[in-house]
């Protein structure tokens, strides 16, 4: 399909990032879900996403920096439009307006009736040829190849930034859901609460989701090397910048009660299933997804707690894109997920 055709485009609202998928192109934008204001009039839009980002600290002018969608739903609905208009045409390119577009938006389970009202009339006013609203856990599970489609269930764990969602998924359908507020976020409020505490520093949030890329790991603390890292922040005490030294050990501490408690919210939605779908389950695997899974050993360790394979693609981040795209460019798939009551048509 060319470049000025009609196509299929997903668009995963994260609370952490936007994430966009064209049909034939794949994922061509992946951005924070920034939205920056004067602070004195929200409508007064500077920039959203990385721009956002970066402009913070680098304009004269009073600013606030948004994030909009919070915890898997929107917490701003004029925000969350300004961030799906400008990443979806920056996306798409002036040329292919979004008019021309199918669209399928993720919804998470926490979205209250208001909020997925706003998102309906949100994508209305996008204008797209048609559009879909589609629960994110499915899309996840659409996007990494899982066998939703059989009458025997299978598993999925969607690990985003500020939530997790375990479910069971079969014909289509969810057969059982739970969804907690740890997140990937919380392994980097863990890593900042264990800084100031036990080194005295303290940082942001974004050197803190560096640290928990670059140095953290679910894996045995024998096998971790004792990688030394300066850090730099502010002394807790006295509010000057300051250095220290971190280890992998150190980081490998300030995140283990974090992960572990992701790790066990896993292990009993699983005990929780029905006896005859626990069977199912047990011989598919869990499908695991959403950019938090990709931390350094998680996988594994998920595997061991749970005796079972864990299946994961090589961009777990991109799967609920993945699929909402899948959906949006081919009606068949759609029609499978109207059925089920996954999808919600606008
Ligand atoms: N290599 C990595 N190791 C560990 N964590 C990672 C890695 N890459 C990304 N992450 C984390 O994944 C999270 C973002 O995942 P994702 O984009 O799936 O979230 P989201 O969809 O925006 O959030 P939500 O689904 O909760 O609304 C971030 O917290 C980020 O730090
Ligand atoms: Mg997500």
């Amino acid at each position: 399909m060319g470049v000025f055709s009609n196509g299929g485009v997903g668009i995963d609202l994260g609370s952490a990032n936007v994430t966009i998928c064209l049909e034939n192109e794949g994922v061509v934008l992946r951005e924070p879900s920034y939205v920056l204001t004067l602070q004195e009039d929200f409508d007064e839009i500077l920039a959203t996403g990385r721009d956002a980002r970066q402009m913070l600290g680098r304009t004269p002018r009073d600013v606030t920096l948004h994030s909009p969608i919070m915890d898997g739903a929107v917490g701003n609905v004029d925000l969350a439009i300004a961030l799906l208009r400008t990443l979806s045409e920056k996306a798409l390119g002036k040329r292919r307006a979004l008019e021309k577009n199918r669209l399928a938006v993720s919804v998470s389970q926490g979205c209250t009736r208001v909020e997925l009202e706003a998102l309906q009339s949100a994508l209305q006013a996008a204008g797209a040829k048609k559009s879909w609203l589609m629960r994110s856990t499915v899309a996840a599970a659409l996007g990494a190849g899982a066998p939703i489609d059989d009458a025997r269930g299978c598993m999925l764990v969607l690990i985003g930034g500020s939530t997790t969602e375990v479910s069971v998924l079969s014909m289509n359908g969810i057969a059982a859901s739970r969804s907690t507020r740890t997140g990937s976020l919380s392994i980097d409020e863990a890593i900042m609460r264990f800084i100031r505490k036990q080194k005295g520093l303290i940082i942001g949030q974004r050197t803190a989701e560096d640290l928990k890329i670059d140095l953290g790991t679910c894996k045995d603390i024998a096998f971790i090397d004792n990688e030394v890292a300066s850090l730099r922040g502010r002394d807790a005490r006295t509010g000057k910048p300051a250095t220290v030294e971190v280890t992998a050990r150190d980081i490998y501490n300030a995140i283990l009660p974090t992960t572990e408690q992701l790790l066990e919210t896993i292990r009993e939605a699983f005990e929780n299933t029905p006896a005859e779908m626990a069977e199912d389950i047990l011989e598919k695997g869990v499908y695991l997804s959403g950019g938090g899974a990709l931390l350094d050993g998680l996988s594994d360790r998920l595997s061991e707690l749970v005796h079972m394979p864990v299946h994961m693609d090589e961009t777990p981040q991109d799967d609920v894109a993945r699929g909402l795209c899948l959906a949006a460019s081919d009606s068949r798939i759609a029609n499978r997920f109207l059925q089920s009551g996954c999808l919600i048509e606008i």
